[in-house]
């Protein structure tokens, strides 16, 4: 039996097949009369709803519940409800704070366990971001990634699924916002090639995905004024799009902060791609748990 924790989870092999099967309309009703419990400590958009129309889409019924209800470590430690969970539903998801709770829920959970968003990592983003990226390039190959802004949850698991499919990562950041050094060690070992890019300018240059993401995350509000200036120049705007390649696109994991980190007329503009992106957050969610219920469970 699988989890998904982080993207490096999976092997580069097994990524690629969970991608192909995400695109795949003929998927056999996996969660047919089964259950998928998942379980919000953080809001979500996107991760709910699509989580629950890709178990509508395997034969399955979704049951939703927020933090307030669970009381993950509160009402009862993570581990209990690993295993009470596991006796209902063939699979768990969980979005949390602090990833250790993921991590001690799949340790007593017996079905598999997907990360939908921890302080540390958003896996099930960075597999829709890499569809949506191959569905504009066809293929993965002489293509260069530019992550502008905080290096976060979600630039992690895209660097580390850039590197686990060939694609060049670049990062630009504010001083202080980097990723820490047990996260360039993981980049590593997955054999990422990682750049670090102190001026956004030169980080983009050239590039044919231009990726950012919020500059303060969910937890992190009281950071909000302090952040917004730190981060003024690394915002993506027609100017900073201006020396990517000539054929980029722009992604965001959404929800932006509209003239924060992304302006208007790049998130509106021919550029962008956050639609089909965010859309693709469903399609992935289906490819994802069919695999892991096959021959990810197997
Ligand atoms: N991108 C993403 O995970 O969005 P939500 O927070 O709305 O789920
Ligand atoms: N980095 C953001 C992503 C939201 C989808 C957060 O953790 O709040």
């Amino acid at each position: 039996m699988r989890n998904l924790l982080e993207i490096d989870d999976l092997s580069s092999l097994e990524l690629l097949e969970v991608l192909d099967r995400s695109e795949q309309s003929d998927l056999s009703a996996v969660l047919a009369g089964q259950g998928a419990m998942l379980l919000f400590e953080k809001p979500s958009s996107r991760t709910r709803t699509s989580m629950e129309m890709a178990v509508v889409q395997l034969g399955g019924h979704p049951v939703t519940l927020r933090s307030e209800e669970i009381g993950i470590d509160t009402r009862e430690s993570a581990e209990d409800l690993g295993r009470l969970f596991s006796g209902y539903g063939s699979i768990i998801g969980a979005r949390v704070f602090e990833h250790h709770k993921l991590q001690r829920l799949a340790a007593t959970s017996t079905v598999p366990v997907i990360n939908l968003l921890s302080d540390e990592a958003h896996p099930v983003q960075a597999l829709a971001d890499l569809l949506t990226i191959r569905q504009a390039f066809g293929g993965f190959d002489d293509l260069t990634v530019a992550y502008v802004g905080d290096a976060n949850n979600v630039a992690k698991s895209l660097g580390l699924a850039c590197g686990l499919v060939g694609i060049e990562f670049r990062v630009s950041h504010p001083q202080g916002y980097g990723f820490d050094t047990a996260t360039i060690d993981q980049f590593k070992q997955v054999g990422a090639s990682l750049s670090l890019i102190d001026d956004p300018y030169q980080a983009v240059a050239g590039a044919q995905v231009v990726y950012t993401d919020a500059w303060y995350s969910m937890g992190q509000e009281d950071e909000q004024q302090i952040r917004t200036q730190a981060f003024a120049a690394w915002q993506v705007n027609a100017q900073l799009m201006s020396v990517a390649a000539t054929n980029a696109i722009f992604l965001h994991c959404l929800p932006a902060h509209r003239n924060d980190e992304v302006s208007d007329e790049v998130l509106d503009g021919a550029q962008s791609r956050v639609w089909p992106q965010a859309w693709n957050r469903m399609h992935t969610a289906r490819g994802l748990m069919h695999w892991l219920l096959t021959e990810g469970g197997a």
